[in-house]
């Protein structure tokens, strides 16, 4: 009698594995195509969805990668690195350009270092000279803005305050003549008279500020940020939006995650730990609402593409071969950790390359794809079409990979072709250019297609609320034929058009 049980129920477990196998590959196949939304702006700061993160930050308009001039009050003429750097600094330029530009990177709210557009580092010289022959910023490279007080604009100085510049050594630099810059004369800091050479005027770029996760970890300091961040994490997303996405027809969440996420709790700085803890917060409530996870490494070491999103500290992307192997790393602890939840759908291992190297890039890809596989044979491998290349690049390299996926973004934005479209030509550029790109990506046994990342703002000025519905719908439609799905930029945002919370909320678009 027991034998026979245990043949009956042998067969009863055979019956039930088939059928799960069975069962379960064609359900991913067949539910797979994901309505989601990206929750951008949570564990990857991105500024200029919530400007209101930096407020508290002292000195904001100086953060890292702002690109600042500097002109002599007395002699009238710009600062200029010679050559953009590598050796003298001189002050005899009448127009400010690359070499009369640098880029801060911030120590503290008041001290920086200046970065010539050769990259090399603005320092003073035995002689107590200024030169910019510095690969990376020390003590000797390290200044002091004292802004003017009785400035009323000190606060904000858009076209130019009036500063001095305390070098280490405790004195200001000075223009002394055209061709040198030095230290010598003290100055009261109190007086401010225009024949002085150690008064400058500074001009801040404005459009060069950069709001990233590097410039508000940084911009706060070690004392404030982790409590910032902190707050940030546990009230910008929470449980009721997991739910509120899924009650709307959402079936998964893209979040974009930056490299040091592998190192929690103790990044290294200026990053801050935690974001761990909230991501692994983030699978929880997804699984209880029923919606799958995409991670994608929004920001890779060394920046992909220079941009604010990626956390680079000045702008420039600096990712390429060498970085490859952190690269990998992160993925591999993504994938180690996440890889067994049931509902991680994907690992997405590079958000946006753009100037990257092609070769370097599919050399990574090659290799973050191995290191995913190590964890989860099921999760889907999300390849990033890079921003600057055809569309179509990847497609022979990854067929030899298994459940891969190639995300393209769709923006009727960010190109001058669209700056003077109407409401018509944005709706009819939808349904037939990236209608017909969609469908020249999608292959009977090639990867399958996800647009990642899109939006309903546009570049349309005076469009009426139809008009808008209308090009949401269109969108929605369209995109519904990637195969893999398509993801909305974002869950929230201070803009409305970015904001698919409210956008569902005031019944803009239906999912
Ligand atoms: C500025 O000074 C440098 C170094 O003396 C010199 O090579 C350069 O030609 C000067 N440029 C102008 C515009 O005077
Ligand atoms: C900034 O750094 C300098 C040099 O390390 C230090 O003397 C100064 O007190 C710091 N300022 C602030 C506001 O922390
Ligand atoms: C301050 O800024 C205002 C507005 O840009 C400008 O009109 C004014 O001249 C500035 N004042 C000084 C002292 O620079
Ligand atoms: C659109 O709105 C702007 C300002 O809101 C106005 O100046 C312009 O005339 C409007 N254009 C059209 C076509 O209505």
């Amino acid at each position: 009698m027991c034998n026979k049980y245990f043949y009956v129920n042998l067969l009863f477990i055979f019956y039930l594995s088939v059928f799960h196998n069975v069962y379960a590959s064609q359900t991913k196949n067949l539910n797979l195509q994901l309505k989601s939304v990206n929750l951008g702006n949570w564990l990857v700061i991105e500024g200029w969805m919530k400007p209101s993160l930096f407020d508290g930050i002292i000195n904001n308009d100086l953060l890292d990668g702002t690109h600042v001039q500097f002109m002599s009050l007395k002699l009238q003429k710009y600062v200029c690195a010679e050559l953009g750097g590598g050796t003298v600094i001189v002050a005899n330029r009448t127009r400010p350009f690359h070499w009369e530009t640098f880029r801060l990177w911030r120590v503290n709210e008041t001290m920086f270092n200046l970065r010539a557009s050769n990259k090399q580092f603005l320092g003073l010289e035995d002689e107590n000279k200024l030169v910019a022959d510095i690969d990376s910023p020390g003590n000797k490279e390290t200044f002091e803005i004292v802004r003017n007080d009785h400035d009323p604009n000190m606060t904000h100085f858009g076209d130019g305050c009036e500063g001095r510049i305390k070098a280490s050594n405790g004195l200001f630099l000075q223009a002394i003549s055209e061709s040198l810059i030095s230290t010598g004369t003290v100055y009261e800091e109190s007086i401010w008279e225009d024949n002085d050479p150690s008064i400058f005027k500074m001009t801040v770029l404005s459009d060069t500020i950069l709001k990233g996760e590097y410039q508000i970890t940084n911009g706060y300091g070690p004392n404030k940020a982790s409590k910032i961040m902190q707050n940030h994490w546990s009230t910008y997303i929470t449980e009721d939006d997991f739910k509120f996405m899924s009650e709307n027809g959402l079936n998964a969440v893209r979040i974009p995650v930056g490299w040091w996420i592998a190192k929690d709790p103790t990044p290294p700085k200026p990053f801050v730990g935690g974001s761990l803890k909230t991501l692994d917060i983030a699978f929880t409530w997804a699984q209880k609402y029923g919606m799958k996870v995409i991670v994608d490494l929004h920001a890779a070491p060394a920046s992909q593409n220079g941009r604010a999103h990626s956390a680079t500290r000045d702008g420039y992307l600096e990712w390429g071969d060498s970085s490859i192997p952190d690269t990998v790393a992160t993925i591999d602890f993504l994938a180690q950790r996440y890889g067994e939840r049931p509902n991680l759908i994907g690992i997405q291992l590079m958000n946006e390359p753009q100037g990257v190297n092609l070769e370097s890039l599919k050399k990574y890809y090659k290799a973050g794809y191995d290191a995913v596989r190590k964890h989860t044979s099921s999760a889907y491998v999300i390849m990033s079409n890079p921003l600057d290349r055809d569309s179509r690049v990847l497609l022979p390299f990854v067929k030899a990979f298994d459940k891969v996926v190639i995300d393209v973004h769709y923006y009727n934005l960010f190109s001058d072709k669209f700056s003077n479209m109407n409401v018509k030509q944005n709706i009819d550029y939808i349904k037939h250019q990236r209608a017909s790109e969609l469908s020249s990506l999608t292959t009977s046994n090639g990867p399958l297609i996800f647009v990642g990342e899109w939006t309903g703002d546009w570049k349309v000025q005076n469009a009426t609320k139809q008009d808008f519905q209308n090009f949401m719908n269109v969108q929605v439609e369209v995109y519904s034929h990637a195969k893999f799905g398509w993801a909305y930029w974002a869950y929230k945002c201070d803009s409305n058009n970015w904001n698919l919370k409210w956008l569902l909320n005031n019944n803009y678009v239906k999912l």
